[in-house]
């Protein structure tokens, strides 16, 4: 389902451009997890926001589906950010100004899939009912962490990415949203590529790749 072909990827430095992605190509089968792995500073984000659509690639092709996504303009890339692909972030990127189930429904509704039916669900599931009318900053990190994938999953995404998305949570509370994570993404049918730094979690995925000098390996 989704295909990345050589991939590069650089950055300006002092000394001219620093090349972070250096052919990068990997493969997600619809409905399969991938963990990835690698040292901080590696391009584990850069190679995650590349294939979300949030950043341009230098070369090589990322393919959803038919969809090949480097070739979209920016107005493309966004639509298919909306519905199709769904970014989890490290730091949640809540709204705080709208409560916990405006967030849960707000990407749902930029789609326009909004489904309420299945909004509840997710709420339930992740815990989040009895906290439906709190703003985050009333949330705790793990709450917070909860919502922000409640709102992912929201849209039905069938690729959803992950970075770091239990980083900010305690070994414990980290593990109890990742196995929540997990079981919902398999009842959507969605693929998942998580970018983790936790080996406990890494176990977990149906495959793994690290990612270091700019290219990815088993
Ligand atoms: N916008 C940018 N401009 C210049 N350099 C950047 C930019 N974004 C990232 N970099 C550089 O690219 C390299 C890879 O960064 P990236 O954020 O992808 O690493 P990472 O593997 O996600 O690290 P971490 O585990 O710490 O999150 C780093 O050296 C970083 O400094
Ligand atoms: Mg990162």
């Amino acid at each position: 389902m989704l295909h990345v072909t050589d991939l590069w990827k650089s950055y300006p430095g002092a000394d001219g451009p620093v090349a972070i992605l250096r052919g990068v190509s990997l493969e997600l089968a619809a409905g399969a997890t991938l963990a990835l792995t690698g040292e901080s500073g590696s391009g584990k984000s850069t190679l995650l926001h590349v294939i979300g659509g949030l950043d341009s690639a230098d070369r090589g092709t990322v393919r959803l589906g038919e969809v090949e996504l480097t070739a979209l303009d920016d107005v493309g890339r966004a639509r298919l950010r909306r519905g199709t692909v769904g970014v989890v972030f490290q730091q949640f990127n809540l709204i705080p100004s709208l409560d916990v189930a405006r967030n849960l429904a707000f990407q749902a509704r930029l789609a326009g899939a909004e489904d309420p039916a299945w909004t509840a669900v997710l709420a339930d599931r992740l815990g989040l009912t009895a906290h439906l009318r709190k703003y985050p900053e009333e949330l705790s990190g793990g709450q917070q962490q909860r919502v922000a994938i409640g709102r992912t999953l929201a849209v039905r995404p069938r690729l959803v990415l992950a970075d770091e998305p239990t980083g900010n949570l305690d070994e414990d509370t980290g593990a109890a949203v990742l196995a929540l994570m997990l079981d919902l993404v398999a009842e959507t049918g969605a693929a998942l590529l998580t970018v983790t730094h936790s080996e406990r979690l890494a176990a977990r995925m149906d495959r793994r790749l690290h990612l270091a000098h700019g290219q990815v390996s088993p």
